[in-house]
């Protein structure tokens, strides 16, 4: 198993900082355009393998040639927000950068797995779809996992219970118009609309949909990536373990959810081809109301797209 991150920023880093730790891949290759960076972080991530008694190579590099032949190839190259922009004011320049990112990594590993993380990520998954003509089930985004992760932390916090014993949903855009799902989060199988009032589902929801702006505004010289490289990394392992987990992604639908031709956020089963299966659930009118407004969001930031 060898895994490329293209990125080697902040989330980049510490996705392969992870998967070294927890040993889920033979190499992993770190790759940006600064020089001597990934060379750097690469070669002292290599001396922490010994500690955490993980045998996984860590190379960094600024070409392409030594991430040939990857099974799994992140994207994390870009810019990240800085407080007063959103995720859409990323676009213009993050679109050029991925398109030039997949077509490099996809020539030297023709049959890898792209998984995108950089911003916004539904936007950027369909560039890098469109660009590496792939089949979309090769094309994932990640953002699903760390959206419902950050909506359980704060159903943790509020009810004072184990995250262990908490799923959520969240389904749709990685921006303003996600669509968390309290009628099919749980707590220990009680849907949350059962455990708490409305007005503070409200309020938690509302906290999810803004958990990236509430850290780069604290951080204001970027954004999260300790929940964004966890979340990427349990990507890794349901494909390297063939896991079949259903997780929300980002994947390109094709008339499932009534959606056609957009890049959005639905429970997925991951294993080792990639998405193998999207798990379609019923909505009531509301929430498919919801879900097409988001649909919509991200199908008009497509179209501004030339690729
Ligand atoms: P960062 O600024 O720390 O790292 C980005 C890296 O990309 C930099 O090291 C930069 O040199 C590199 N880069 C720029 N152009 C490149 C190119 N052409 N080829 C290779 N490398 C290139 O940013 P961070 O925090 O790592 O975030 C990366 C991206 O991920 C941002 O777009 C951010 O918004 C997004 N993000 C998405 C999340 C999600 O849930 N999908 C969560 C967190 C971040
Ligand atoms: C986040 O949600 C920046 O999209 C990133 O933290």
């Amino acid at each position: 198993m060898k895994i490329t991150v293209i990125g080697a920023g902040n989330v980049g880093s510490t996705i392969a900082e992870r998967i070294v730790d927890q040993e889920l891949a033979n190499e992993v290759v770190l790759v940006d355009v600064i020089e001597g960076m990934p060379q750097g972080k690469g070669l002292d991530m290599s001396a922490s393998a010994p500690i955490q008694g993980s045998d996984t190579k860590v190379i960094g590099t600024n070409s392409y040639e030594p991430t040939e032949n990857s099974d799994i190839t992140f994207i994390t190259a870009g810019i990240a927000r800085k407080p007063g922009m959103s995720r859409d004011d990323l676009q213009t320049t993050n679109a050029k950068i991925i398109k030039s990112c997949t077509e490099q990594a996809v020539k030297v590993s023709p049959n890898t797995i792209i998984i995108v993380v950089s911003n916004p990520l539904d936007v950027m998954t369909y560039v890098a779809l469109k660009t590496s003509g792939f089949e979309r089930n090769r094309v994932i985004g990640m953002a699903g996992i760390l959206d419902s992760s950050r909506f359980r932390k704060f159903i943790s916090t509020e009810l004072n219970v184990s995250v262990e014993d908490i799923s959520t949903f969240v389904l749709g855009s990685h921006g303003d118009t996600m669509v968390p799902l309290p009628r099919y989060s749980t707590v220990a199988g009680i849907p949350l609309p059962e455990l708490m009032d409305q007005e503070t589902i409200d309020r938690l929801v509302q906290r999810t949909r803004d958990g990236g702006i509430e850290i780069v505004n604290l951080l204001k010289t970027g954004s999260a990536y300790y929940a964004p490289s966890a979340s990427a990394v349990q990507m890794v392992e349901a494909i390297v373990k063939d896991k079949k987990r259903i997780l929300p992604c980002a994947v390109f639908l094709q008339g499932e959810y009534a959606i056609q031709d957009t890049v959005l956020g639905v429970p997925i089963k991951l294993g080792k081809k990639g998405m193998e299966e999207i798990i379609q659930i019923k909505l009531n009118p509301d929430e498919q109301a919801e879900l097409n407004k988001s649909a919509a969001d991200v199908k008009a930031n497509m179209n501004k797209i030339i690729i």
